[in-house]
Parts: C-alpha cells; structure tokens; sequence
C-alpha cells in the first residue's frame, strides 16, 4: 500500500481510535488509503471477537482488505446508506472540516459512500491539516473527457495534470475506468463554489473536493488524538 503523509503510528492511532465508534449491527463504510487500512485491520479484530457488521468498500483496495480482515461484505446496492462511514483524507480545513481527497484515485466512490453515512468520521495524520485548502483536486474524468475538461480548469484558474501510473506506461485509469486529472489551483478561497463549478462540468464524472460532509474529523498524534467536529449538512 502506497504511504503518504505522516507518521504510521499516528495514521494507526487515528484508524484504531474510529474502529471504536462503530457499534454492533452498523453497516460501516470502509475507506481507502493507509490510514483507513488501519480502521478496516481494527474492525476486523473486533470481528473476529463477536462484533456484527457488514462493510461496504469504497475501492478494489479496501474489499481487499476487509476480505482478509474477515469483514463481512454488501454493497450501497443492497443497503441504501451505512451507518459510520471511515475514511482518510489529503488535506482537511481544520475550521470547516472541508477535505480533499483522492489521492488513492478512489474518490469518486468514497464520495457516494461517505456522502450516504449518518456519520462520516474522517482519519489523518497531522500533516493533513491545513487552514485553507490548497492540495491539488484530484478530478475523475470521462477518457474522451480529458482535453475538454482540462480546459474548463484552466478557464476557473487551475491547472490540470493527467496522474500518470507508476509501475505502469501511461495514465492510472480508476476502479471504474476512467483517467484523473490533478487540478492545481493555489490557496482555494471558496471550496463550495469550486466544488459546484467542478460538479457541473461536463465530462466529469467526480472530484474530490468534499464540502460539508465530514461529522469528525480523527487526527493520530504519536500518542493520542486529536478531534475536530463539525454539523455537516
Ligand atoms: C484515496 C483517498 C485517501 O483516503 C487519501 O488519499 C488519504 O490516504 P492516506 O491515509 O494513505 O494518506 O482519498 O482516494
């Protein structure tokens, strides 16, 4: 698994501590990157010890994960919504509780899964606190979408670089086939504002710039947490 970010023993201290927010019955939301892993690997030993959830994955990684963690699986299919919803970000606004995320290239279904949780509960590092958001946007598009899309960036300032893969010639294509434009636009003054401008281009199938979702954000020290709390809407 890719590590980004801070330490491992803070990531696993935020991960482990939101294990415990997750209660017998819930139908969790499993999310993506290194410091959700460590929730997924907690809640699996809570499993294995009794605990009765079902999990829904936000990305091929974290099914992986949740099968050997022994984590019971169904989709938003089947359920409509989950209950808790645990998931890393890239960068978090620590007045607002705004993220950026997909750095995993995952964003797309996060954002469905997070966005169906009663409570999303966000795990970082302190390396990912910011007061005001300036990570590149990780921005899902349509492959016959790129040029197009990238070009509308550019007219609202940003400026659009294709992720290219790393162990393999060529672009990363997503869990659901599609090409990542990262979208660097400096300080961004108005997340809400990009976020609809970015929503609402055509070709773009998601991006990660998630604005009044997050109920809590979790953030690992080497020794404890720190938690930030937020009324999403
Ligand atoms: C994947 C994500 C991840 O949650 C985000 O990149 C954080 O990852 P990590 O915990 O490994 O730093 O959004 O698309």
């Amino acid at each position: 698994m890719k590590q980004r970010g801070g330490s491992e023993t803070a990531k696993r201290n935020a991960g482990e501590y939101a294990a415990d927010y997750v209660d017998d019955g819930d139908v969790v939301g499993l999310g993506t990157g290194s410091t959700a892993a460590h929730a997924i690997r907690a809640l699996g030993r809570r499993v294995d010890a009794g605990l009765d959830i079902r999990g829904v994955p936000t990305s091929f990684q974290s099914r992986e994960l949740a099968r050997e963690a022994g984590i019971p699986l169904t989709t938003l299919d089947d359920v409509g919504g989950v209950d808790v919803a645990i998931d890393g970000a890239d960068q978090f606004d620590r007045e607002t509780g705004a993220l950026v995320k997909g750095g995993g290239a995952a964003h797309t279904r996060e954002k469905l899964v997070d966005a169906s949780a009663g409570r999303f509960v966000v795990v970082a590092d302190p390396s990912k606190a910011a007061a005001e958001l300036d990570h590149t946007v990780p921005v899902e598009v349509l492959p016959s979408a790129r040029r197009p899309v990238a070009t509308a960036v550019a007219e609202m300032g940003g400026d659009a670089t294709l992720r290219s893969a790393k162990r393999k010639d060529g672009p990363v294509v997503t869990d659901n086939g599609n090409l990542v434009l990262d979208c660097a636009f400096g300080a961004i003054a108005e997340p809400p504002a990009l976020a609809t401008d970015l929503s609402t281009t055509p070709g773009v199938v998601e991006h990660g710039l998630f604005v009044g979702l997050a109920d809590e954000v979790i953030v690992g020290t080497e020794d404890d947490v720190e938690r930030y709390r937020y009324a999403s809407e």
